[in-house]
């Protein structure tokens, strides 16, 4: 039976996350966290319906090597569902001297250059990293990948993703509030001839209008970097424009929020980050209005002027993350990834992964 451990466990991640992989899966659940009485009653509570023998809970602090190379004993793998930035080189170290594999979803810039850093280690010690998984970063790229499957000489993707979050009047802000916020300081690019591009017209004009099908209609959107967008675009130089545009925040954050607060960020020392954290959250929870959840289309063109397209969408944010973690952990525990760094659309056959995704509870809409 296959180990996998959730670090994180009473995070939303994690706490949505939990619940999915003991139905969909065989595998057996190790929760791991710092708060022995939350993880206690999530052990528990899961027990009592999945069985003990399949659900554990050890205490292990993110920021302690020997305490998480303990916790770690005995599993597989762990999906990394901690707020990342301050606790990602420890965790990656631990889990290399404890053999065990990693599942990174974290939006925590940096990520990727710590991964590349370790590769070596990784491949000598027989551990495989797989980041930029789940929802953004993850379904993107996947799409992205899809249309290319069907349209081989698509010259021109772009991907759109709404992202909307249901948030209870009574949640207090989750720290993972912190890792956006630090994502905003990533410059926009947008990718082709085999390179990344600095989107300046995006630094001039944020906002792009478009359309998702019902129930979620028009919004505004910002192009946005995505380091797997940027991955396919090295291996396909014939792809002259590929793009990521997200949006799905209410019109007070875009309009007021984020061009009054954005420039704060650029302070250095991160002084104002938990400010612009607070005020995004708040501003979020008082003012989105439904539909809520996720919508992600792509839409390709080839240079004969043919068009493909096709969207997804769910109706909890959180709900097609994990199922997109999910499906990633059913298809490396079917096709093991070879020791060392991959990133999450480059693994499983794509039109496959969300076929999963639509028989998990997503919604795939016909291809145009
Ligand atoms: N790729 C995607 O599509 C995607 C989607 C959603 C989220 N994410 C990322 O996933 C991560 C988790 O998100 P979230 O919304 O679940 O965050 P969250 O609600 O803030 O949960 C974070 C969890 O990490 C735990 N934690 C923090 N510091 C720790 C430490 N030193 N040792 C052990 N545990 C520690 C917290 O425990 P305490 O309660 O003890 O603080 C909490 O359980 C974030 O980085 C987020 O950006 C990615």
């Amino acid at each position: 039976m296959v180990t996998t451990a959730i670090l994180g466990a009473t995070g939303l991640l994690g706490r949505a996350l939990a619940p999915r992989l003991l139905r969909e899966t065989s595998d057996r659940l190790v929760l791991l966290g710092r708060r022995d009485d939350a993880l206690r009653a999530m052990a528990r509570d899961l027990s009592s319906q999945h069985g003990e023998a399949r659900v554990e809970s050890r205490l292990a602090d993110a920021s302690r090597v020997e305490e998480l190379v303990e916790g770690l004993r005995g599993c597989d793998r762990v999906v990394l569902a901690l707020d990342g930035a301050r606790h990602l080189r420890t965790v990656a170290e631990a889990a290399l001297a404890a053999r065990v594999s990693c599942i990174d979803p974290l939006i925590v810039p940096g990520r990727l250059a710590l991964w590349r850093e370790l590769t070596e280690r990784h491949r000598e010690r027989g551990c495989w990293v797989v980041t930029e998984a789940g929802l953004q970063p993850g379904l993107p790229g996947v799409l992205a990948r899809a249309a290319l499957e069907a349209m081989p000489d698509a010259r021109a993707l772009d991907v759109r993703a709404v992202l909307k979050i249901r948030i209870p009047p009574d949640l207090a802000m989750p720290s993972s509030m912190l890792d956006l916020v630090a994502a905003f300081t990533e410059t926009p690019k947008i990718y082709g001839g085999g390179r990344a591009h600095v989107a300046w017209s995006a630094l001039l004009v944020p906002y792009r209008v478009a359309r998702f099908s019902p129930p979620f209609g028009r919004y505004a959107l910002a192009v946005s970097a995505l380091p797997e967008l940027e991955a396919l675009a090295l291996c396909h130089p014939e792809i002259e424009r590929l793009r990521f545009l997200v949006g799905g925040f209410n019109p007070v954050v875009n309009g007021l929020v984020l061009p009054l607060l954005l420039p704060l960020l650029w302070v250095p020392r991160r002084v104002f980050h938990p400010l612009v954290a607070r005020v995004l959250f708040e501003s979020l929870k008082r003012f989105t209005r439904p539909p809520f959840g996720a919508a992600l289309a792509v839409d390709a063109r080839s240079a004969a002027g043919a068009r493909w397209s096709l969207e997804l969408q769910h109706d909890d944010e959180y709900g097609l993350t994990c199922d997109a973690l999910v499906a990633l952990l059913e298809h490396v525990s079917r096709v093991p990834p070879a020791p060392g760094m991959h990133l999450m659309s480059e693994l499983p056959p794509p039109r496959a992964f969300l076929d999963r995704l639509a028989r998990l509870g997503a919604r795939l809409s016909p291809t145009g």
